[in-house]
């Protein structure tokens, strides 16, 4: 196959099988319909980047039904606005500032910004999603971001200060045309700002759940560098985030409109140190992976062996490829709770295992929670107290 990117010839290094949607939550009666294709990943020797082989066709993936509402979380919530706070105090300095944010869900993130009076503009494909920002005041269009998009938007607002995203440039599996129609709408100084999960905690800690059908990329610094670099901007500054298990913020601009901060070529010689430039790193992840599944299976059929009753916590899109690699269903983990109504009373993507609302976490009174929302741990251990007070334990493929 061809890299997305930059076209160079690349080979898959490692293949998790046939794979459903990840957020396609089920009926039964949906099961003999079900859409798989296969989940393979690649890294490019040439412009250093890790992406998806094949992609289902987005139209099945981000639709009226999304699965995903950002705001289910609480350490999310104020994640964005401190997020926003950093943005409007950094990168908003000129008169009036406008800014778009790409794939902007339920309003997470653009809230901070209406609450500041800002001018904003939502773009985001999920109409469900996107409905419940518009209800709340939040200046939100139902498109996806492209060269069209760009021409109309600058034609309706003139140009941005700053172009946002997170969580959802490494869902855009054409970044060039991203890269171009970013160019056309910023203004000379302005910023584009986006954050996602990040390729070296996704190596150091396996976690290899960050590699689902909305994932087509899993960037580092170096990719994100080379990508944007095709099109005349600079990576001028890069911030760790805890958010998503391990995530990194990005800050590109224009060439030479910005002073470039030395935490970019810091985190790319720690990048280096770690080999994700290199394609023999990935092929030992492709054995870590291999051991890491090889390691819940049998806790898993252990703790049933011993008669334990065994839950999920938290139908996360990334446990459709846990549960899907692992071959782990219904035999071994009773039901999955989640707080989010679309998920609840469906099964869950494959493997069919019944998601079932919060309650019945509660009702249940389980020995073991499969903790899918591993990214959440903080939060959900300081809500589940009592659970864990009464000899509850949450596990999870990461240690
Ligand atoms: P995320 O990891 O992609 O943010 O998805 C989190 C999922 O976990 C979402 O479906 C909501 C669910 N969840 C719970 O059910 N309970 C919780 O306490 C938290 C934090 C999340
Ligand atoms: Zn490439």
């Amino acid at each position: 196959m061809k890299c997305r990117v930059c076209n160079n010839h690349i080979e898959p290094f490692i293949s998790f099988g046939d794979m459903p949607i990840a957020n396609g939550f089920l009926l039964e009666k949906e099961f003999k319909d079900e859409y798989f294709f296969e989940l393979a990943t690649a890294f490019c020797e040439k412009c250093f980047t890790v992406q998806l082989v094949t992609q289902p066709d987005p139209n099945l993936m981000f639709h009226d039904n999304y699965a995903f509402f950002s705001k289910t979380s609480k350490s999310m919530q104020s994640h964005f606005k401190e997020f926003a706070n950093w943005i409007i105090a950094n990168y908003l300095k000129n008169k009036d500032p406008f800014i778009i944010e790409l794939g902007s869900n339920d309003g997470i993130l653009l809230e901070n910004f209406l609450n500041n009076k800002i001018r904003h503009l939502g773009v985001e494909p999920s109409a469900n999603v996107a409905k419940v920002a518009i209800d709340n005041g939040i200046n939100t269009e139902v498109a996806f971001f492209d060269n069209n998009f760009a021409n109309q938007a600058l034609l309706k607002n003139g140009k941005a200060d700053a172009i946002l995203a997170a969580n959802v440039m490494c869902h855009i599996p054409d970044l060039n045309e991203i890269a171009k129609a970013s160019k056309k709408i910023l203004k000379d100084d302005g910023v584009l700002i986006f954050e996602d999960p990040y390729l070296g905690d996704m190596i150091k800690k396996i976690s290899y759940d960050q590699i689902y059908d909305e994932h087509v990329y899993i960037f580092s610094a170096i990719s994100v560098k080379n990508i944007f670099a095709y099109h005349g901007f600079e990576l001028i500054d890069t911030l760790p985030q805890e958010t998503h298990g391990g995530s990194m913020r990005y800050v590109l601009c224009k060439k030479g409109s910005r002073n470039v901060s030395e935490n970019v070529s810091n985190l790319i010689k720690k990048e280096k140190n770690l080999g994700l430039d290199k394609l023999s790193t990935y092929k030992q992840f492709k054995v870590d992976c291999e051991l890491s599944k090889v390691k819940i299976k049998s806790l898993l059929k252990k703790l049933k062996n011993e008669g334990k009753k065994i839950v999920g916590y938290g139908a996360t899109s990334k446990s459709t490829t846990i549960l899907n690699y692992c071959k782990i269903g219904p035999e071994l983990i009773d039901f999955i709770s989640d707080t989010t109504p679309i998920k609840q009373n469906k099964y869950t993507p494959g493997m069919h295992i019944p998601v079932k609302p919060y309650e019945y976490f509660i009702k249940y009174n389980p020995q073991i929670a499969v903790l899918f929302a591993w990214n959440h741990r903080k939060e959900i251990e300081n809500k589940e107290k009592l659970f864990i007070k009464n000899g509850g334990k949450f596990i999870s493929h990461i240690s």
